[in-house]
């Protein structure tokens, strides 16, 4: 019960690593807001966690729209009566977008992956400055640190971005008890195509522990960076990669 009657919002938790988050968060004891741009998968996920046992909600949001991260904050508000813990995980790869060199493929990256993260951190630390504080944790990557091994410049420089902008954004929330921090997953599925055999034996070659990342090995990672046992862990980046990096 690491999150014991934590109220949490994560982002893109409809798929993937926010699925898992979403769930450890839940088996953790926190009261999660599950939010997608997909409100059906948003819904199974929820729905899914209530049935475990756990306390969960539901929400549609393209975290694009500063109208819809306010409609989403609200609704949690209205629901659980506070806000602790944002996990701003939504994101794409550059091989989503069509042409990610094209000037709307570009926006597109820069709008989901970064612009996201300041509208979300932005309001959800308007929030939590009013009860005393809270944890954001943001999901960068490894291609946050380093260029070139996979993806586009576009997702790079959205990444890179992240990075930076959770170092100045728990610089300027710290003394309101409010503490950023950013994860830096490797290759993982799903977003990593696991259904391209070359490509998948590419990234497990390039990393030192010889395997692909697991969503839950990831999620343990935002668990501690959420939770209290973090308490006095802010602007720094949890790097979660096999090793990638360390080469
Ligand atoms: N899988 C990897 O190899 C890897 C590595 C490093 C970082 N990451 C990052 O981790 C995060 C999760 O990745 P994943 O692999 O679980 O991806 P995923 O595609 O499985 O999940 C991403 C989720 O975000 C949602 N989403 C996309 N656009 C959105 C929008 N505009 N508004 C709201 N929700 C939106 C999707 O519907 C999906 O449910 C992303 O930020 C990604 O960039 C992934």
């Amino acid at each position: 019960m690491r999150l014991k009657d934590k109220v949490a919002i994560i982002t893109g938790a409809g798929h993937g690593m926010g699925e898992a988050e979403a769930r450890l968060f839940a088996q953790e004891g926190a009261k999660v807001m599950v939010a997608d741009i997909l409100g059906g998968e948003a819904e199974r996920v929820a729905a899914e966690i209530r049935n475990a046992g756990g306390e969960a909600g539901a929400a549609k949001i393209d975290v694009t729209s500063e109208p819809q991260w306010k409609a989403l904050i609200a609704k949690t508000l209205q629901t659980y009566g506070r806000l602790d813990i944002l996990v701003n995980n939504a994101g794409i790869s550059g091989s989503s977008v069509g042409d990610p060199d094209g000037i709307d493929g570009w926006n597109r990256v820069i709008a989901v992956n970064q612009t996201s993260v300041f509208l979300g951190t932005k309001l959800a630390a308007e929030q939590m400055a009013k009860t005393g504080g809270g944890a954001i944790v943001n999901i960068s990557s490894i291609m946050g640190f380093v260029g070139g091994a996979s993806g586009h410049p576009a997702y790079g420089a959205s990444k890179g971005a992240v990075r930076i902008y959770s170092k100045a954004a728990a610089v300027r929330y710290g003394p309101l008890g409010i503490r950023v921090n950013s994860v830096h997953p490797g290759y993982l599925p799903p977003m990593l195509n696991a259904t391209n055999a070359g490509e998948r034996d590419d990234k497990i070659a390039l990393t030192p522990l010889r395997r692909l990342g697991k969503p839950i090995e990831v999620a343990y990672g935002v668990l501690f960076l959420a939770s209290d046992e973090a308490s006095f862990v802010t602007g720094t980046e949890l790097v979660i990669d096999g090793g990638f990096i360390a080469q």
